[in-house]
C-alpha cells in the first residue's frame, strides 16, 4: 500500500496529467529481468546526473533498466580531444576512476554497454585527426588507434561486459572499396586492416569484454547484409574475435516483423554463425505534427510493432543478449531533429514520461507467459503436493497437501491483472487470493486475503520450462515464493533450488 502512495504523490506532484486508472506497472526492468532478455537503453550522462525533470528522468531509468548504453558519453568525439588528450568526466562518472572505485552504474546495479571505439565515419571521428591528416603517416595513425584503445577498454577492463570496436563501417552508397566500407580517416589511412587492429586491441586491453560490430539497415536480409557478413567472415578466418553483432533497428512504424520473415532470415545468418546480437538502437517512429503523431493510430501500430521485436528477440534468446532502445522517452529523442520535426514519438514513454502502447505490450510481452485458467500449483520437489488454503473456512494459512489434490480449496483461478502481475484466487467458498506480507523479511509469509486489489496481490511469473515457473511477489520481485523446512511456503532470495519451481497443471 504504501508504494501505491508514493507513487501516487509522485504522479500529482510532478504531471499534470490526471492518472486515475492506471496502476503503476510492474516496471520493464522486473519484468525482463524475469524473462531472461535483458531490456536497456541510451542514455545522457548530463539528465542522470542533473536529475532533470524532477528526477523523472533518472527515476524511470532505475525503474525500467537494467543496461544503458552512453548516448554519446563513450564515443572517441568525447573522449579522444588530441594525441594522450582525454575527457573521462562523464565516463568516469559512470564506472569509476579507477580500478576498484563505483561509479553510477555498479551503485545502481546496471550493466553499461560501451559505444563505441570506433565510429568509422570522417563526421564523427575527431576533428583534430582529420585537421593533421596529411602529416599522419599509417604507422602512425595505427599507433594512435592502438592508444586511444588500449587507454579507454583498460581504463573501464572488468566493468563494460560488451564494447561496440566498431560502428557503421559499411557504406550505403556502392563504392569499389572492400566489403564496400565508407571511405572514412582510418580506412584512407590502413585499408580494410583497420578494422583487424581496432578488434585486436581491444582484445588485449581487455581479453573479457564482448566485442561487437554495429550497424544500421542490417536487421533484414539486405545487400548491405551481405557486405557486413562478408566482413566479418574475413575477421574470423583471419582469426580475429568478433563476438557479436549490433543490430540498430532505427525503424518506422510501416516495418513489419514476423516470424520467418527477413529480420528473422538476418538474425538466423548470425546464429549459423554461432555469434551472439544485440537489438542496441531501437526506435519506431510515427510521422508527427508539432510532436504528436498526425494519426493517433500510429501509436497503436507502433506498440505492436514494438511487441514484435520483443517476441523476435525471446524467439532468438540463445543467440540475442539484449534489447535497447534509443532512449525511453518522446521528451529526449534524436528522431525529431534529425528528421526536421517531421517524425518523432518513436520511443515507449511519451514527453510527459507516461507508458504509451509500445511500453505495455513490451510488458505484456515480457510477463504475461500464463493462460488464465484454474491450476494446481506443486512445488518441482514434491510433485506429489499441491499448494492449499483451509477447507471452506477464513483462515488465511496456505499449506501443501498431498494428492489427490481434486478439492477447489487445492486450486486456484490464476488471472492476469494487466499491469504485469496475476491474482490467485482459491476455489474455496471464501473466495481468498494469495497475498505476499513481509516480502523483504529474511523469510517472508505467504497467506490469503479477501481481494481488495491489494499491491501484495499481485504476483509475476519467470518461466523454467513448459509448465514449470517461479512465482515472484509484485512487491520484490527479486525473490520467489519457496518451499522451505520441508513444508512451509515463504518467500525468500532467489538461489535457482528447484523448491523455488511450481508446476503449474491447468484442471
Ligand atoms: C565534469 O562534468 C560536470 C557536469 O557536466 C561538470 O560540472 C564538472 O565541472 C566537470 N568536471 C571536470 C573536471 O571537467
Ligand atoms: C579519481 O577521482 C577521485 C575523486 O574524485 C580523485 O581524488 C582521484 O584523483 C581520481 N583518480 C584518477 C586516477 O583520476
Ligand atoms: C585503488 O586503485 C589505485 C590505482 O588504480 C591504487 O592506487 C589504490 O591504492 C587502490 N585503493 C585501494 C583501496 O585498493
Ligand atoms: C549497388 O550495386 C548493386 C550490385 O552490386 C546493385 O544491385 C545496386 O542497385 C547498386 N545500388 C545503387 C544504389 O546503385
Ligand atoms: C524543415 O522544415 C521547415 C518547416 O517545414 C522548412 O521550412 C525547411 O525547409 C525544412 N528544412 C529542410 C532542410 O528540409
Ligand atoms: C468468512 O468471512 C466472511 C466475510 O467476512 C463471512 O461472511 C463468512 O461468514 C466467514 N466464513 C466463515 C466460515 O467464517
Ligand atoms: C475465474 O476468474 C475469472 C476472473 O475473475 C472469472 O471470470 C471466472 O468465472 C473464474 N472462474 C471460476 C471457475 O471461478
Ligand atoms: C510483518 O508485517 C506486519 C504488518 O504487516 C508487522 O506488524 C510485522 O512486524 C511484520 N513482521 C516482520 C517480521 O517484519
Ligand atoms: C527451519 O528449520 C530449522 C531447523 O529445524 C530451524 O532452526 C529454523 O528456525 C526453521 N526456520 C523457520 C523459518 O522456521
Amino acid at each position: 500500500m504504501k508504494i501505491r502512495i508514493i507513487l501516487l504523490v509522485w504522479y500529482v506532484v510532478f504531471t499534470d496529467v490526471t492518472l486515475c486508472t492506471a496502476q503503476h506497472p510492474l516496471g520493464l526492468r522486473a519484468a525482463s529481468f524475469l524473462s531472461g532478455i535483458p531490456i536497456g537503453t541510451a542514455i545522457r550522462v548530463n539528465s542522470l546526473r542533473q536529475s532533470v525533470d524532477y528526477g523523472q528522468y533518472v527515476d524511470n531509468v532505475k525503474n525500467n533498466y537494467v543496461l544503458v548504453v552512453g548516448e554519446n558519453e563513450l564515443k572517441s568525439q568525447s573522449i579522444w580531444l588530441g594525441e594522450n588528450i582525454y575527457n573521462f568526466n562523464s565516463s568516469d562518472w559512470l564506472l569509476g576512476n579507477t580500478s576498484n572505485s563505483t561509479g553510477w552504474i555498479q551503485q545502481n546495479l546496471m550493466q553499461l554497454r560501451g559505444h563505441n571505439l570506433v565510429w568509422a565515419n570522417d563526421q564523427w571521428i575527431p576533428n583534430w585527426l582529420i585537421e593533421q591528416e596529411s602529416s599522419i603517416s599509417s604507422a602512425k595513425a595505427k599507433q594512435l588507434l592502438s592508444d586511444y584503445i588500449h587507454t579507454v577498454v583498460g581504463r573501464y577492463r572488468g566493468k563494460i561486459p560488451w564494447w561496440d570496436v566498431i560502428n557503421e563501417a559499411v557504406d550505403d552508397n556502392n563504392n569499389t572499396n572492400p566489403f564496400n566500407l565508407r571511405d572514412c580517416f582510418w580506412f584512407r589511412k590502413l585499408g580494410p586492416d583497420f578494422i583487424k587492429y581496432a578488434f585486436t586491441f581491444a582484445h588485449e586491453a581487455d581479453p573479457d569484454v564482448k566485442l561487437y560490430y554495429n550497424e544500421y539497415g542490417i536487421e533484414y536480409v539486405s545487400l548491405k547484409t551481405d557486405r557486413m557478413l562478408n566482413l566479418i567472415d574475413w575477421l574470423i578466418s583471419q582469426g580475429i574475435n568478433v563476438h557479436g553483432i549490433g543490430l540498430q533497428w532505427h525503424i518506422d512504424v510501416s516495418v513489419k516483423v514476423t516470424p520467418g520473415d527477413v529480420h528473422y532470415q538476418s538474425a538466423q545468418q548470425l546464429v549459423d554463425r554461432k555469434l551472439d546480437f544485440m537489438v542496441t538502437e531501437l526506435d519506431v517512429s510515427v510521422r508527427t505534427i508539432g510532436g504528436y503523431p498526425i494519426n493517433p493510430q500510429d501509436l497503436q501500430t507502433q506498440g505492436l510493432v514494438y511487441r514484435s521485436i520483443l517476441e523476435y528477440a525471446l524467439y532468438f534468446s540463445s543467440n540475442c543478449r539484449a534489447l535497447l532502445t534509443w532512449g525511453f522517452t518522446d521528451r529526449y529523442s534524436w528522431i525529431p531533429s534529425f528528421s526536421n520535426h517531421t517524425r518523432g514519438a518513436a520511443l515507449p514513454l511519451d514527453w510527459m514520461y507516461l507508458p504509451k502502447f509500445a511500453y505495455w505490450q513490451m510488458q505484456e510481452i515480457l510477463t504475461r507467459i500464463l493462460v488464465d485458467g484454474i491450476y494446481r500449483l506443486s512445488p518441482q520437489s514434491k510433485s506429489n503436493q499441491c499448494l492449499g488454503t483451509s477447507l471452506n473456512a477464513n483462515s488465511s494459512d496456505v499449506q501443501l497437501y498431498n494428492e489427490p489434490c481434486q478439492d477447489a480449496h487445492q486450486k486456484w483461478n490464476i488471472t492476469w491483472l494487466g499491469d504485469g502481475t496475476y491474482r490467485f484466487l482459491s476455489l474455496n467458498a471464501q473466495n481468498h487470493v494469495l497475498s505476499a506480507r513481509n516480502t523483504t523479511a529474511t523469510i517472508g509469509e505467504v497467506q490469503t486475503s479477501i481481494w481488495s486489489d491489494d499491491i501484495e496481490q499481485g504476483w509475476a511469473f519467470s518461466a523454467q520450462g513448459p509448465h514449470l515457473f517461479r512465482i515472484v511477489p509484485r512487491t520484490a520481485w527479486w525473490r520467489v515464493m519457496t518451499v522451505y523446512n520441508t513444508s512451509s511456503i515463504g518467500i525468500i532470495n532467489f538461489d535457482r533450488m528447484s523448491e523455488q519451481n511450481w508446476i503449474l497443471t491447468q484442471v
